[in-house]
């Protein structure tokens, strides 16, 4: 069967890039193959992690490239040179232009720290959607998976997964509980049931 080559943008730690790698090591992610991983950030542990996985990595720093348009024609490259079917964004901080997620139509998901449409477009990355969630005192937050569009956040939800707020929650407890107990397990599965279909597709068009 024909595997769905996927890449994963990074930027950080790259702990959903692990789950993605452990996932597809436990043969949960059997539709795809992790090819490919991209950071934003030179120094981001996350491509440490690919390396040890033995998965090639790139960086495309849009400072150093100097601008939008050189920065995605860097990872557009990329993408043609490893033959890439489809893109994780992975806590990956760079916001992508319409003109280069038209290329892609439901072939980006990315991973958001909550249950959109709560604390999600521009401004909410990282650490401040918990701390968002604490300063309004949800009881309940979580994950969410969803396909990439041109509005921040914005497109079609695949899978999401609550977390419950618990008293005495810093932003840091409760990044790590979203992650331990949604983005970690509902990641993984979305981006399966997504190289499936895409895999299926492939074989069709073959
Ligand atoms: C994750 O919590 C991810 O959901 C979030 O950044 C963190 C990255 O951690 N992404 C966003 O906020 C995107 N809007 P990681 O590098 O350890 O995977």
């Amino acid at each position: 069967m024909t595997k769905t080559r996927i890449a994963v943008f990074v930027s950080g730690g790259g702990t959903n890039l692990q789950a993605l790698l452990d996932a597809e090591a436990a043969g949960k992610l059997s539709s795809g193959q992790i090819v490919l991983v991209i950071s934003s950030q030179k120094d981001a542990y996350a491509l440490t992690r690919a390396e040890k996985a033995g998965v090639p990595g790139a960086v495309c720093s849009r400072k150093e490239l100097g601008g939008q348009a050189a920065f995605e024609a860097a990872i557009l490259a990329k993408l043609e040179e490893y033959g890439i079917d489809m893109i994780i964004l992975a806590g990956f901080m760079s916001i992508l232009s319409k003109d280069f997620t038209d290329r892609y139509p439901e072939r980006i998901l990315n991973v958001h720290p909550a249950l959109i449409p709560s604390f999600c477009g521009q401004g909410y990355y990282g650490l401040r959607v918990h701390e968002a969630a604490l300063a309004r005192g949800v009881k309940v937050t979580g994950a969410t998976v969803h396909f990439v569009n041109e509005i921040p956040d914005g497109g079609r939800i695949i899978l999401q997964k609550p977390v419950a707020v618990e008293d005495g929650d810093t932003p840091e407890i409760l990044q790590r509980r979203v992650m331990e107990q949604a983005e970690w397990i509902i990641l993984p599965q979305a981006a399966e049931m997504v190289a499936a279909d895409i895999a299926r597709r492939k074989e069709h068009e073959a």
